[in-house]
């Protein structure tokens, strides 16, 4: 067995946080060396952590039945299980070595999210809806891009509940700990899948150009769709039959309640997303485009709420 120190984990952490090419000069989007760099970032900086080696902490009684009670279990292991089947059928079709070898590791990044969440659920005894099966997609390309653009929303999100959750104290801090690999990952999945995406554009013959953005603004229209049905509550419905119970789907709108931080208002809220997906992915070369759609979206919305008040600030 491989026991690995603080030391270790730590730099093991470090490694997955920042990152700059090799390559000196500009990198333009689209070329060999945009390419190298995307990839390269995910690559280098995989954290190399065994799901197995999470020591789950000992919860007291209140503080397990806040745990169980969240209404996000079924649909975050779905959601990985899935995520991982669709990246990795995409990884099939890709002929480029470098790139095939990229979209495998953040397939299975997202399996190893499914198991460190299985394991969870597992250590705390919380019973889940029987899972369904995760089936190939009949286009990889489109499900690839469904899971790409659908994590660049859910991140962003995420990463504000995520520090909200921390500051909060509302679970212990040695629980939330054991996601912030997870959360980091996702920040890299997110930035490859933007550059992925740029890239992939600009190495089509111009005539098909048009066809892929039409895609990705199909691709669009589906999410928003999906997520007005979820905001209503009728989500389940809306994507493959996901089996998860309906409360689950209103989780973005009552999260920052669930972490413990329930008197912050929309404009809090956004302020804190906004704060953190920058933080998260500064630490990558700036050469590489962010995943920008939405915090621009977001900021444009804050512009006609209020100024943010004191419970936000940490
Ligand atoms: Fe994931
Ligand atoms: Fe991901």
């Amino acid at each position: 067995m491989v026991i690995l120190d603080d030391a270790a984990l730590s730099a093991a952490d470090r490694a997955a946080r920042v990152w700059t090419a090799a390559e000196p000069g500009p990198i333009n989007p689209g070329s060999l060396a945009h390419k190298a760099a995307f990839c390269r970032m995910l690559l280098d900086t995989h954290n190399p952590y065994k799901p197995s080696i999470v020591d789950w902490p000992v919860l007291d009684r209140d503080t397990r039945a806040r745990l169980v009670a969240l209404p996000i279990w079924n649909i975050a292991v779905q959601t990985e299980g899935k995520a991982r089947m669709r990246v990795l059928s995409y990884a099939e079709m890709v002929d480029d070595p470098l790139l095939r070898r990229a979209v495998e590791l953040d397939g299975f990044e997202e399996g190893r999210h499914k198991q460190v969440l299985s394991n969870l659920v597992e250590a705390y005894g919380i019973e889940l809806a029987p899972e369904p099966e995760y089936p190939q997609p009949r286009d990889p390309q489109w499900a690839f891009m469904v899971t790409g653009f659908s994590e660049c929303i859910d991140s962003f999100f995420a990463f504000g509940l995520f520090a909200l959750a921390k500051r909060s104290g509302f679970f212990p801090s040695a629980l939330v700990e054991t996601f912030e690999p997870i959360m980091q990952e996702e920040g890299r999945h997110i930035l490859f899948f933007a550059n992925w995406v740029a890239w992939h554009k600009r190495n089509l013959p111009l005539w098909r150009r048009p066809v892929f953005m039409g895609k990705v603004l199909a691709v669009w229209v589906f999410l928003v769709w999906e997520r007005i049905g979820l905001v209503r509550g009728y989500g389940g419905a809306v994507d493959d039959a996901t089996g998860s119970a309906p409360q689950d789907n209103n989780f973005t709108l009552t999260g920052s309640k669930a972490v413990g931080a329930g008197d912050l208002s929309l404009a809090d809220l956004f302020d804190v997303c906004l704060e953190e997906n920058e933080k998260r992915l500064s630490g990558y070369d700036d050469r590489l485009l962010r995943p920008n759609f939405v915090p621009r979206l977001v900021r444009f919305a804050r512009r006609f709420m209020r100024r943010p008040t004191a419970a936000a600030s940490p």
